[in-house]
């Protein structure tokens, strides 16, 4: 049980002053109120819960929001990576295992998070996979795993969340999904279909709680620097990557890719600086909006 060895054991979560600590919850200030923006760092004391936080996009989502001074859940379904997260971070980061497709598992932590480190602020939607195949030879299995952490994986940790944000009147969510949702990709039907359903529910979810003091926003990233991507290329063991994204970059016709515009594939830091953006005071005017960082691959400029 790798969790069993956790270096920021659950129960003994400091509760007093301190980063982890009540000091900082009840003194932030928050410009929906008063009108004051923070002072940087802008998102100090903010206790967020970061999904898929383990490794690619996920971890620099979880980086990002260090760097800005904010507390952070991080969770996975494999431990390794974000216990190395609260490792690196100290009392900034604490690290528990989630299966974001298990509605009862996620209801507990959120409910056992604000037990123990206080009102949730932030939401961050990233868990994700991708199981590429045509149509007709794509599985039920297949299509099932997909939506089951794409879209009801982000349902469930949204509306845990959004219970709690509501009834305090602040609190944000973003969902990274997929420039693959506004546009159509062969081989990846499940995908882009269960990212589409992310976007429209995060949309919706917006519009209900936008009056009780909760933005919701997606993040659409084109290919990205991660495991994930790595694992679409066709390169066999002797080929250097850097022709793979080449490929990307350049684009591929046959297969109606335009390519990237800004002639580079993202790193992952350029996904977590959108959602870091997102998810702070300054895009306090901003909900149910869908932030392309693709590099204009989708030609949406
Ligand atoms: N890399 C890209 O090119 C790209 C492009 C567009 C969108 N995205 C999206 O960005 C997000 C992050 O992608 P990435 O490239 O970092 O992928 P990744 O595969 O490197 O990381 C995904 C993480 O999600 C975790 N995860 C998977 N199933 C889970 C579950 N049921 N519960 C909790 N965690 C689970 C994995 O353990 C992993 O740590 C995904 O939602 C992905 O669809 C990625």
């Amino acid at each position: 049980m790798p969790y069993a060895t956790t270096t920021r054991p659950w129960a003994t979560a400091p509760s007093g002053p301190g980063r982890w600590g009540g000091g900082g919850l009840g003194a932030r200030r928050h410009p929906e109120g008063d009108g004051h923006v923070s002072a940087d760092p802008e998102l100090s004391g903010r206790l967020a819960l970061v999904t898929g936080a383990g490794r690619g996009i996920g971890k620099a989502v979880v980086t990002a929001l260090v760097e800005r001074d904010a507390r952070v859940l991080a969770t996975d379904l494999d431990p390794e990576g974000v216990e190395a997260l609260a490792e690196k971070y100290g009392d900034q980061v604490a690290a528990r295992p989630l299966d974001v497709t298990d509605a009862a598992a996620v209801e507990a932590l959120v409910a056992e998070t604000e037990r123990t480190l206080g009102a949730l602020d932030i939401a961050v939607n990233v868990a994700g996979i991708l199981r590429g195949s045509p149509v007709v030879d794509l599985t039920d299995a297949d299509w099932a795993a997909t939506f089951a952490v794409n879209t009801s994986g982000v349902f469930h940790v949204s509306r845990s969340a959004a219970r709690r944000m509501t009834e305090r009147g602040r609190g944000t969510i973003v969902t990274v999904a997929s420039n693959a949702a506004g546009i159509p990709r062969a081989g990846l039907s499940a995908y882009a279909a269960s990212k589409a359903a992310a976007v429209m529910f995060t949309k919706c979810l917006g519009l209900e709680v936008a009056s009780r003091g909760v933005r919701c926003n997606t993040v659409s990233p084109g290919s990205t620097l991660t495991d994930m991507q790595r694992a679409l290329w066709t390169v066999s063991d002797d080929e250097d990557p850097a022709a793979a994204v080449r490929r990307v970059v350049e684009g591929d016709l046959a297969t109606h890719r335009t390519g990237i515009p800004l002639g580079r594939m993202a790193d992952p830091s350029d996904v977590a600086e959108a959602v870091a953006f997102l998810v702070s005071d300054r895009a306090r005017h901003i909900t149910m909006h869908d932030l392309y960082v693709d590099g204009g691959a989708t030609l949406r400029a």
